[in-house]
């Protein structure tokens, strides 16, 4: 097990029995490790596609055993019954296809996944009493394009292509759940998240660090001049938190973000000086519709919640590229 960076001045939640789908994934385990170590009873449900049972540290600060895990798929009928057993107070859906590259290759899991799967979880807690909160974490890809930035949550969401669309659809469905059916839901819309856990190495900041930690040529698919803004997992860790702790504001989407609007090319000088180290990179210029530029207004997560992003990027690549040294070490053992 690869050890993370504390996530210290925490908001915290105790004692609430928390249900997390996706919480073996990058976004999942550190919400769920941090919930664990608040002294509440978590569940994951997780069908380990991409994410891993070693993410989750299964103890919290007493040594015993917090986390519940369930290996089931989204869209399983295995969902209501993990439901109907344990009750949760507090959901947390994350599972999704989160890859904007798998879902060109593969359209139609994906959307099913994140569609359907979404649909699946928000069935089981329509026939759950006593849930308490629901959040569905949706991302600014639902957003689609956009002729004025930053988005902010009244823009349509207008999704063009199949991982976009599935986050659009998603998110729609979600509000649904409380418009018809009187469910606590709330929605996030995350920017770029990264951060100690995430081994996506399509993802920019897992393939820089790859590149220095190993020494080779970091390869980029784009034209280097996307425009993307990139927050940190303790500062979205954070946000989730505050956002079921709140107890207003059901049926709405909360954007969080930071101040780290950055291109390709940026976030690799930014790397350089954060890491002192020369990148050596080439850009390929290969990928097709590209969003050029996506950026959050998040002033409503500030004003309602009283959340802020706390991290700067050089702290959070300085963290990650910390976790990854051990990352490799342990791949090689
Ligand atoms: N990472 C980001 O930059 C970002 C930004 C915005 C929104 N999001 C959203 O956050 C959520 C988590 O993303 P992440 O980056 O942690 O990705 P991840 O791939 O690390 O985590 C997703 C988790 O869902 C699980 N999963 C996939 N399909 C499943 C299925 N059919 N049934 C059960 N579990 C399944 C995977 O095994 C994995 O553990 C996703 O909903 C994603 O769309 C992520």
């Amino acid at each position: 097990m690869v050890k993370r960076p504390k996530m210290e001045n925490m908001e915290r939640l105790k004692q609430k029995k928390i249900l997390i789908t996706g919480g073996a994934g990058f976004i999942g385990s550190n919400l769920a490790n941090e919930l664990a170590s608040q002294n509440n009873k978590v569940i994951v449900v997780d069908d380990l596609s991409s994410g891993k049972k070693d993410n989750l540290t299964l103890r919290n600060g007493s040594g015993q055993a917090n986390i519940t895990f369930y290996k089931a798929d989204v869209r399983s009928k295995k969902i209501a019954e993990i439901f109907k057993k344990e009750k949760p107070q507090i959901v947390y859906h994350l599972a999704a296809r989160p890859l904007v590259q798998d879902a060109y290759k593969n359209p139609y899991e994906v959307i099913e996944v994140n569609v359907m799967g979404t649909v699946n979880v928000l069935e089981a807690c329509r026939k759950q009493k006593g849930i308490e909160s629901i959040v569905v974490v949706s991302s600014d890809k639902a957003y689609g394009k956009a002729k004025e930035l930053p988005y902010k949550e009244n823009h349509p969401l207008q999704g063009d292509h199949p991982y976009d669309v599935s986050k659009s659809a998603a998110d729609l469905i979600a509000k649904t759940y409380f418009t018809t059916y009187g469910l606590p839901i709330k929605i996030t819309r995350f920017s770029n998240v990264y951060g100690p856990g995430d081994a996506n190495f399509s993802r920019i900041i897992p393939d820089i660090i790859e590149a220095v930690i190993k020494n080779k040529e970091l390869q980029i698919r784009s034209d280097g001049k996307m425009i993307r803004e990139y927050t940190y997992i303790k500062d979205i860790v954070s946000g989730c938190i505050k956002l079921s702790s709140h107890n207003a504001n059901f049926g709405e989407a909360f954007n969080f973000g930071s101040e780290n609007i950055l291109n390709v090319l940026d976030v690799i000088k930014k790397s350089e000086s954060a890491l002192g180290k020369k990148i050596n990179y080439k850009v390929l210029n290969i990928t097709k519709n590209e969003i050029p530029a996506q950026y959050l207004d998040w002033s409503k997560a500030k004003d309602i919640l009283g959340w802020k992003p706390e991290t700067s990027i050089e702290k959070g690549i300085q963290e990650t590229h910390d976790w990854f040294k051990n990352y490799f070490i342990n791949e090689k053992k």
